[in-house]
Parts: structure tokens; C-alpha cells; sequence
């Protein structure tokens, strides 16, 4: 979604912005632009579509900038023309403004401005904030954003410049995500870190409800409410190549071949293989709470909600405790039931998903413990989280969620296994568990090593319009999930289903043009796969099958198969997914498509 940059210093301006507008290009955005301070006021530059038209459109002109903002647009109120695009102006085009968020009340405020003479030329709920801060504006823009912000309701994280105070960015966040990157007489502000990664990486987290000034030399924070704050300065650990592609084609290709060493991020000293149980001691519980938990309710959206549900079959099964899996966008509006006894887990690779982030609130609004688990250390979910567990997957750049899933179902065995050793799951059984655990991430690479065959499938399948994926039991998400990468990323038409419900109503769309995916491991529901299998082939659908390395009886029943090594039943969707995701990204190339930024997609909703 939207994303920002600013920088106040002594180097020009121009590339720093562009090349952090770059950064920042995977969060999915459809206009650019940026403001700087000249000798000659205030310039600015919009335009449609990639960076890149911005680049060209500017690419001719001598500006001479240390200081300027720039911003990422992802269209929500108004079409994405150079119009609508960021910065905004105030009506004498001295202040400039980006903003990431949405104004809720900006239409009585609109009514409001033009009742006072203002001139509105856009039809985006952030130009009125521009307006407004030129309104209370006597000579402090400061004072000016915090009277502005203390009308508008919504969400934002903003940056201001004005040719009235030309050494200083004024930030503020409530909701939208902003960091200040501190250099050596230079500072920086951003709506995420990668985006000043090359330049620094001691960063202030912006709270919610904090402004901050900022010049070349100094930053200060203060509340909207105006009360000052003493930022703590964090060194972020992630590195430039973590944001890099090093030598792949794409991101998603890298993050699908970093999964082996992120799983094993994931499990790192948390597994007891002598107690066969799992050690999270970020859950912050004592034993007797964790005990003591009758019910969860696990909320997400997206790939993050397919992790969830994979959790649920998880948790029923090693603990015996019913785990409901929420859409975070329906939970929070319908009055949920959470009695004394049931904890809330909110699973989000950015930690800043706006439903998601508001469906906790809403749990701890009713006093239900909230644990996360969450990528982006530091991120809002993380923070109001009574606890939680980091998956440890680095940055995620693909707008296709892919090595945070499996780290996510990773973190969620590990849960599973540790309330299930409180109560149904034996030693023995734990010892067992955590050895398979132990062997996943080898696992994966055999699978990353062969990958050959399933590009060849992909040669075969690139041009049809529809797919369907099959799974059933613990896989059955990994079919939802195999069947969003593909349309994410190949905008071929897919769905996922649990295959005995196949019967119900997808089967009539079944013909010699249907692929069908169908995850069919040896395990207990394995007759019963072949059997919607053969309901395929009856059609004369082409089978595509996830199958378990060594069956080669599967072979002669479908038209195509494609194995995975054989582990514990409850670990099979953390090697299933990967194939998915292998056919998916090939698909997606074949076709020509943008794979890492998909179109209309963001890699972080930070809008409902
Ligand atoms: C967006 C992304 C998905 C992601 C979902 C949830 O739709 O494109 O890849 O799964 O948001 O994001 P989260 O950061 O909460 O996991």
C-alpha cells in the first residue's frame, strides 16, 4: 500500500527519494511523486504508473534539493491520476504534503474548507489535510499539523514540508506506520525501514498519536496532545542484501528458496527434544495460564488466514482445545463471544494489517488475552500484543506471501505441540514430533532442488483460464493457499476446496481444459483423495498430484505428479505448500506477468 520518504540533510535530495520510493515500490502502489525545496519554492512532480515514469519525466531537470518528500500512491478515494497522486498542496504552494491512510471525515472537512474560501482540486481525502494545516498555520508547522490532526478523523502517517520552514519535515502517525531513520547530519523518515536501509539503520518507531519534527540535525516528539516524548533510538538488524534479490529473477522466487533457512529461524532454540515440547517464552504465560485456556480464537486475513486455518487442525488435534479461525474483517464487526478462558491470536506477516490490528483491539477491548505472531519486530500488532512469537522470516518483499507462511505454520506446530505436552500429547509422542520438526528444513530444499518438473508442468498449463486445488484435512488450506498464489500472481481465475466437497458444485466446471491440483499424501484420507481423483479423471479433468515421494502407484492414476518427502501428518503442509508455490511463480512467468508486484494487490492493507 501507500508508502513515504523523506530526508532532510546535506547530500541532494533527488536520488535518495527515488531510490526509496524504490524500496518501497513491493508494498503495490499505481502513482508516484515527490516534493522538494528549491532556491525557487516548492517543486513538485507527479506522475502515473511506476517510478520509473517519474524518473523520465524528471530526468531532464536541474534541481538542486537537499531536503523534499515523496510518496507511493495506492488509490482509495479518487482514481489514480497525476491529479490525485502525492504530494498535495496548499492553495499559496508553500506547504506540501504525503499522506498513508484515510481520512474518514474528510467530507464535512471539505465543506468546511470551501465555506472558508479554500480551493479543493482533488478527489482524495488527503488534500484536505494540507488545507487545514495552512488554515491553523501562524507561523509554527508544528503547532499547525498537531491543530490539523486534532480535526480529522481516521488514519495517517504524514510528512510535511513547507518553503516557510525549509529545514524541517514535520511526521505524524496514528494508525500508518512511520519511522525516523537517523543519520549523521542528515535524518530521515519513512513509512517503512527499507526505504533508508542503505543509509541507516538506527531508527525512532513512531507511536501512534506522536508528531515529530525533524530537521538535518535534531528530531523532536511530541503527542498530538503536546506532551514530549524521549525517543529511543533501535538498530534495526536487517540488512541491505536481506532487501536485495541476490542473483534471483524475483523476490517471491528468493523468499520460496530462502524458506529453508527461515524455518529454521523459526524453530531455533525453541524445541526441547528431550522433553519432546517447545519453548516460547515471548508468550509471556505461566504454565498454570496457559493451562487454563479453553478456547482460542485465531484471527488473520489473506495467506496469513490459510496459516491460521492449518493452526486450527493443529491445536484441535495436539491439545484438544477448539480453535476458531476468524477473517479479522468479520470478527471485529460482529460482536464476537469470548468468554473467560478463550485467548485471541492475531497471525500477521507486517504486524500493521488494519483488520487485523482492530480485531485485536476488539478482543482486548472485551479483556481477552491477545498473543501475536507476527514478522516485523516492532510492527503495531506486535507492540499492543499482551505477547506473542516472531517468526523470524526477514523481509518479505513479493507482494505473495510465501516464506512468511511456512513460518507462521511453523511457529503454530510449536504452539500446537506445547499446549498439546500440557495435555493430550505424550513424551514419546513430543520426542517424535519435534525429530520430524527438526528435519523439515532439509526437507524443503530436496523439494527446492527438484524444482525442474514443476516448470515443466507449469510450460504445460500457462495459457488456461481456471484451475482448481484439492486438499483435505490439514491440506485442505494448503489448497486455499495454492490456489490464491496463482491467482495473486497469474491473475488465472483459481479455487481452492476440500475435495470431497468437489461433489457439491465444482465438478460441473470439470472438462479436459480443467487443471486440477490435488494434494494426495499417504496418510489417513488417502483412499478417499483417489477417489475424488478418479471423479476428476472420469471428467477427463488433468490431475496435477502433491504426492508422497515413494507412491508410485499415484503415478498411473493422474497426468501429472509431483513428490514431496515423507513426514509427520501434521507437518505435511509445510512441505506441500512449496511445490504450490513453485507452480504458481512459473506460471506466473510464463505469462509474463509482474510477479513481484502484482497488480491492484499490496503487500501490506493497511486500509479496511
Ligand atoms: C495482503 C498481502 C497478502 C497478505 C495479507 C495479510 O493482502 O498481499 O500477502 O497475506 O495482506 O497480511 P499480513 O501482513 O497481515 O500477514
Amino acid at each position: 500500500m501507500c508508502g513515504i520518504v523523506g530526508y532532510v540533510g546535506f547530500r541532494p535530495a533527488l536520488p535518495i527519494l527515488l531510490s526509496g520510493l524504490k524500496r518501497l515500490e513491493y508494498r503495490g502502489y499505481d502513482s508516484a511523486g515527490l516534493a522538494m525545496l528549491t532556491d525557487n519554492g516548492l517543486w513538485v512532480s507527479k506522475s502515473v504508473g511506476k517510478i520509473k515514469m517519474l524518473e523520465e519525466q524528471i530526468a531532464d531537470k536541474e534541481i538542486t534539493s537537499t531536503r523534499g518528500i515523496a510518496h507511493t500512491r495506492w488509490a482509495t478515494h479518487g482514481e489514480p491520476t497525476e491529479l490525485n497522486a502525492h504530494p498535495h498542496t496548499d492553495n499559496f504552494e508553500e506547504i506540501a504534503l504525503v499522506h498513508n491512510g484515510i481520512i474518514e471525515n474528510f467530507r464535512t472537512l471539505k465543506e468546511y474548507l470551501v465555506r472558508k474560501g479554500v480551493v479543493v482540486h482533488t478527489q482524495t481525502d488527503t488534500e484536505i489535510i494540507v488545507h487545514l494545516i495552512r488554515l491553523n498555520y501562524r507561523g509554527n508547522l508544528t503547532e499547525a499539523v498537531r491543530e490539523a490532526l486534532l480535526q480529522v478523523e481516521g488514519t495517517y502517517g504524514i510528512a510535511v514540508i513547507s518553503m516557510l520552514h525549509p529545514d524541517t519535515i514535520v511526521a505524524a502517525r496514528k494508525g500508518s506506520p512511520l519511522v525516523i531513520g537517523h543519520g549523521e547530519g542528515e535524518n530521515f523518515v519513512a513509512s517503512d525501514v527499507s526505504a533508508m536501509l542503505e543509509h541507516t539503520n538506527r531508527v525512532v518507531y513512531l507511536q501512534d498519536g506522536e508528531i515529530a519534527t525533524i530537521t538535518p540535525s535534531d528530531y523532536s516528539i511530541t503527542t498530538i496532545q503536546n506532551v514530549k516524548i524521549s525517543p529511543s533510538i533501535e538498530e534495526v538488524t536487517w540488512t541491505l542484501d536481506m532487501i536485495e534479490k541476490e542473483g534471483f529473477d524475483h523476490f517471491m522466487l528468493k523468499e520460496i528458496h530462502e524458506q529453508p533457512s527461515t524455518i529454521r529461524n523459526a524453530i531455533r532454540g525453541r524445541l526441547n527434544f528431550d522433553d519432546g515440547i517447545a519453548r516460547l517464552n515471548g508468550l509471556n504465560l505461566q504454565f498454570e495460564q496457559l493451562r487454563r485456556i479453553k478456547r482460542i480464537v485465531i484471527t488473520a486475513c489473506g495467506t496469513s488466514w490459510h496459516s491460521a486455518l492449518i493452526g486450527e487442525y493443529l491445536i484441535e488435534e495436539l491439545a484438544r482445545i477448539p480453535v476458531e479461525v476468524e477473517y479479522a474483517s468479520e470478527f471485529r464487526y460482529r460482536s464476537p463471544i469470548l468468554e473467560d478462558g478463550t485467548i485471541l491470536i492475531a497471525v500477521s506477516q507486517s504486524g500493521e494489517t488494519a483488520d487485523t490490528l482492530s480485531a485485536l483491539r476488539e478482543a482486548k477491548n472485551h479483556g481477552t488475552l491477545c498473543l501475536g505472531i507476527v514478522n516485523v519486530v516492532g510492527s503495531s500488532i506486535a507492540r499492543e500484543s499482551d505477547g506473542g512469537v516472531y517468526i523470524h522470516a526477514g523481509p518479505e518483499i513479493g507482494v505473495a506471501s510465501t516464506k512468511a507462511f511456512t513460518s507462521q505454520v511453523m511457529v503454530l506446530t510449536l504452539i500446537g505441540l506445547l499446549l498439546g505436552r500440557m495435555r493430550a500429547v505424550s513424551v514419546q509422542h513430543g520426542r517424535e514430533l519435534t525429530e520430524w520438526i527438526q528435519k523439515i528444513p532439509q526437507q524443503v530444499e530436496m523439494i527446492l532442488r527438484n524444482s525442474e518438473p514443476i516448470r515443466q508442468i507449469a510450460q504445460q498449463f500457462a495459457q488456461v483460464n481456471n484451475f482448481l486445488y484439492l486438499g483435505r484435512g490439514i491440506n485442505f488450506p494448503v489448497a486455499l493457499e495454492g490456489a490464491l498464489k496463482l491467482k495473486e500472481i497469474s491473475y488465472i481465475h483459481a479455487e481452492g476446496y476440500p475435495a470431497a466437497e468437489m461433489k457439491h458444485g465444482p465438478i460441473a466446471l470439470i472438462d479436459e481444459n480443467m487443471p486440477v491440483v490435488v494434494i494426495a499424501l499417504k496418510d489417513s484420507v488417502y483412499d478417499k483423495v483417489m477417489s475424488n481423483i478418479a471423479e476428476v479423471r472420469a471428467r477427463k479433468g488433468q490431475v496435477i498430484a502433491i504426492a508422497t515421494e515413494g507412491d508410485t502407484e499415484i503415478a498411473e492414476r493422474v497426468n501429472h505428479v509431483i513428490y514431496i518427502p515423507h513426514t509427520h501428518h501434521l507437518l505435511t503442509p509445510l512441505l506441500s505448500v512449496v511445490p504450490l508455490q513453485l507452480l504458481a511463480y512459473y506460471v506466473a512467468l510464463l505469462r509474463g506477468c509482474p510477479v513481484d508486484q502484482p497488480r491492484n494487490l499490496a503487500k501490506s492493507v493497511t486500509v479496511e
